[in-house]
């Protein structure tokens, strides 16, 4: 391993580490970061050392506490700081007479209030002593494996009536990796990914970005057999050259899903105000996503339904997308999305409406469906006709991705239309995903399951669209880098296509 990387590991399996300002008093965020490490460790989780740093205790949670980080016995790995900015450039430097490896930076006050003075002495600090630093401004590593918890927003909450309630929950071990600028944003992400029941391998916030930062986040992902799908949120790219490398390679191999904010006048001083980022031109942006590969997500909410189909779906080999319902609106809707985007919604070749109008005659489905592309078997669609229907599109050569609009409301439509689809798909390595429209349990339940059994599922016909889109839009990427067919080979391997 290169040892840039082999340093970089140290935030996320340190064989020891300080909190520097653990408190024994449980609403402050020193405290929360250490408990997270300890109750790892008592789980058996984290396996590495702890160690808290605080003056005034001898001990926290049960661990003998230290004065000063040079106090810590043996060697040190990486020190967490939650102590005020004014002395954070002492810890720094106790930090690196130790040897410390890597610094994460929880505490703010820095570059994002004009505070830059402060801020180049910890960036002179970490060149000059080869320390790596990741923040300040920040909320720092979580691993869902490793057991590194820097998230010092307590996973439960007890309300005023003295009920306890999840808050910021941990997701489970997953294929996701997040990389965000802004720490907030973050932690809801981790929210909304772990209640879709979304698996995240690594989580780091960067802040301020002083010395570690998104390039060199996405190049230790790139080596990280954890990661299949990078999503990242930046209001600013300072490095801009060594960003587009990193991206360029990066994407041959792990798509990366990108949150650009800061888009307006308004909007790069709201970014400038909160992490000092110099957003500079959103055409820019716009233009070095593109050419290295990397999808600009419009909003939050195109930005995780992308990352959940790419880490469910392969991509596509090309542009041609076909749709079975049993809802003409939403049909419209969906091939309305397509086409705006750029995909094409062609009607079927002869051969393929010749195989529907078969199985009409043969009272197999509806008379009255229409099968020109969409495919609408109507409201008197059975699950066997879903079925039937799907094995005729998806073993047409000409199709490159599969939308199911699965509506629930119809009569005689059983639950077991997703297994029987879903098993049609696994058949293949086209792209499918699927829509339920309603907030019902039967709609929830319809999610859900197309979820569990691999295929991204979405609240409309347009977000399914947009899923579809970002599918098509990585395989293009692929195929013009000569990548798509090793791409396929190890995503196969590992799901459930
Ligand atoms: N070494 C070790 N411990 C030290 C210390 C030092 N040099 N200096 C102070 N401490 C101790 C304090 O005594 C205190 O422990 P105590 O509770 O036992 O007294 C603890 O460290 C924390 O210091 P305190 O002064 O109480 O600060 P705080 O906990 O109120 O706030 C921060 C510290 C870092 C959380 C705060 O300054 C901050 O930056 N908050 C914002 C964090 C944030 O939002 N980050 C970005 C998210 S996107």
């Amino acid at each position: 391993m290169e040892s840039s990387l082999k340093q970089m590991h140290a935030f996320f399996n340190p064989r020891s580490v300080a909190v520097v300002g653990a408190s024994r008093r449980i609403n402050k965020a020193g405290h929360v970061i250490f408990k997270n490490f300890a109750e790892n460790k008592r789980r058996g989780v984290f396996k590495g050392e702890i160690y808290p740093v605080n003056p005034h205790e001898d001990s926290v949670l049960g661990f003998k506490c230290y004065p000063s980080v040079t106090k810590v016995p043996g060697e040190l790995e990486l020190v967490v700081i939650v102590v005020p900015a004014i002395h954070v450039v002492g810890v720094m430097r106790e930090a690196s007479s130790k040897k410390v490896k890597a610094a994460v930076i929880i505490t703010s006050g820095f570059s994002e209030i004009g505070n830059n003075k402060l801020e180049n002495q910890i960036k002179a600090l970490a060149r000059t002593t080869g320390m790596r630093v990741l923040g300040p401004n920040c909320i720092g590593v979580y691993d869902s494996r490793t057991g590194v918890d820097m998230l010092f927003l307590p996973e439960t909450r007890v309300l005023i009536t003295g009920d306890e309630v999840v808050a910021t929950p941990r997701p489970m071990p997953g294929k996701i990796a997040i990389v965000t600028q802004s720490g907030a944003f973050g932690a809801a992400a981790l929210d909304y990914l772990t209640g879709l029941q979304i698996g995240v391998s690594k989580f780091v916030s960067f802040g301020n970005k002083c010395d570690v930062d998104e390039a060199e986040m996405l190049h230790y992902l790139l080596y990280d057999k954890e990661t299949a799908v990078i999503l990242l949120y930046v209001e600013d790219i300072k490095s801009g050259r060594k960003f587009l490398e990193v991206a360029e390679k990066v994407t041959k191999k792990k798509p990366i899903v990108a949150l650009k904010c800061g888009r307006t006048k308004a909007g790069a001083r709201a970014a400038a105000s909160h992490t000092g980022a110099l957003a500079g031109s959103d055409q820019i942006y716009d233009a070095a996503f593109a050419r290295t590969g990397v999808f600009r997500a419009k909003d939050m909410e195109e930005f995780f339904d992308v990352g959940k189909a790419l880490v469910m779906q392969p991509p596509a080999a090309g542009k041609n997308v076909a749709i079975i319902t049993d809802a003409g609106g939403p049909g419209v809707m969906a091939v309305d999305e397509c086409e705006m985007k750029g995909l094409n919604v062609k009607r079927f070749s002869e051969e393929i409406v010749q195989k529907f109008n078969k199985l009409k005659k043969a009272g197999k489905l509806p008379r009255f469906a229409t099968n020109l592309n969409p495919v609408d078997l109507t409201g008197s669609v059975t699950s066997e006709m879903f079925e039937l229907a799907s094995k005729i599109v998806f073993e047409d050569p000409e199709i490159h991705g599969v939308i199911i609009l699965g509506l629930h409301h119809t009569p005689a439509l059983q639950e077991d239309f997703i297994d029987r689809v879903a098993k049609v798909a696994s058949k293949h390595e086209k792209p499918t995903v699927a829509c339920d429209i309603g907030e019902t349990e039967m709609a929830l339940y319809t999610r859900y399951r197309f979820d569990k059994l691999g295929i991204p599922s979405y609240f409309s016909p347009e977000d399914a669209a947009r899923a579809m889109n970002a599918l098509v839009k990585y395989g293009l990427h692929l195929k013009k880098k000569k990548c798509l067919k090793a791409y396929l080979e190890r995503f196969l391997k590992t799901s459930n296509k």
